[in-house]
């Protein structure tokens, strides 16, 4: 079914499909406080718009390693989607690819990234490993990643066992349970456990595609990040779904202010509208990643579903820009944000 706002989307989606599945999509670590601390942090900030800025014509185009963006917009990487619909990770990946969307797949997904390059050669889709086994399984990954093309290679360290989710729990519900699979678990999520950021360096002594840590929220774990060679910082608490009472994306982007970071951002967690980009780019992220709505999208109306959520945006960021005053990247940065309770 057709849905013409975000949240239109998401009351679609529970209505359409299985109490514990959305369920599962929806909950947060233990009662879902960081989830909607991520949403409520965005909430709390305002914009101070400008007026007679001539911004007609918006610009947001840039370059991600080998590709270019037409928008600062990406699919974050989710798992287990053919529980969602059929055909799950490729109808996702139709849609992005109709937005011209960059996305990034999982290994913790049902298809595996050879698949998805297979079916959508052109596709601009990226893969995103869990250190979820040794390093010559990820190894394997890597070359994966390098002979399909892969812009950049992400790495989740934010999730190395499974959380407690009290909605997921409640609905007595296992995801591994629903949906097909086209691509082999992981062979030992243990291994998460056993890395430190030496593992950075081996990374990066077996491949050049650049390095994406995801799961940044500390300002040590960010220099970690920079001292180990990555090329792009991905700041997430994994949407509030791993360790709850994190802080939020927000929080330590206003800490980052201080520090002169020169690496790309890419920021998650909680964007459900045009202006919480506009937010997240003033508090400098260069890049967003979109979660839960690209599912409520699929589950809603499939590829057309996903595509939407994500023409949505786009055209809600640009009305957003132009009726407060914003004309390109270069308008973006603290200034224009109240950030207290004023
Ligand atoms: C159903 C679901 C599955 C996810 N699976 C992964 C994953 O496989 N790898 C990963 O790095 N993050 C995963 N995430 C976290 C997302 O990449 C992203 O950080 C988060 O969804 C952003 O928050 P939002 O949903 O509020 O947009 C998952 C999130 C959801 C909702």
């Amino acid at each position: 079914m057709n849905f013409t706002t975000l949240r239109e989307a998401e009351s679609l989606a529970k209505k359409k499909i299985r109490k514990g599945t959305f369920n599962w999509l929806n909950s947060g670590a233990e009662d879902d406080f960081t989830y909607r601390k991520n949403i409520s942090d965005l909430e709390k900030i305002k914009i101070i718009p400008r007026i007679l800025t001539k911004n007609h014509n918006i610009v947001l185009k840039q370059d991600f390693f080998s590709i270019k963006l037409n928008f600062p917009i990406v699919l974050s990487p989710m798992g287990h989607q053919t529980q969602f619909e059929k055909n799950g990770e490729l109808t996702t990946a139709k849609g992005i690819d109709k937005e011209n969307i960059l996305g990034f797949f999982s290994t913790q997904g049902r298809m595996g990234y050879d698949f998805l390059k297979r079916k959508l050669p052109k596709s601009k889709i990226a893969w995103q490993i869990f250190p979820f086994g040794d390093k010559s399984w990820i190894e394997n990954e890597i070359r994966v990643a390098e002979k399909f093309k892969s812009p950049a290679l992400c790495f989740c360290f934010d999730a190395p066992v499974r959380s407690h989710r009290y909605l997921d729990r409640e609905s007595r519900y296992d995801a591994r349970k629903y949906g097909k699979r086209l691509y082999p678990v992981s062979p030992d999520a243990a291994f998460a456990l056993t890395y430190d950021w030496e593992f950075l360096s081996w990374v990066k002594k077996k491949t050049t595609l650049p390095i994406i840590p995801k799961g940044l929220l500390n300002i040590d774990d960010i220099k970690n990040s920079i001292k180990y060679k990555s090329d792009a910082l991905w700041i997430s608490n994994h949407g509030g779904r791993m360790f709850n009472s994190s802080i939020s994306p927000v929080y330590i982007l206003k800490k980052l202010k201080k520090y002169n970071i020169r690496k790309k951002i890419i920021v998650d967690g909680g964007i459900r509208k045009g202006t919480d980009i506009i937010k997240y780019m003033c508090l400098g992220a260069d890049i967003v990643g979109v979660g839960r709505p690209a599912i409520y999208g699929l589950i809603s109306n499939g590829q057309l579903g996903v595509s939407q959520i994500f023409n949505i945006l786009k055209k809600e960021l640009i009305s957003a820009m132009q009726n407060g005053g914003f004309k390109s990247k270069t308008d973006f940065n603290f200034k224009r944000l109240i950030l207290d309770d004023e």
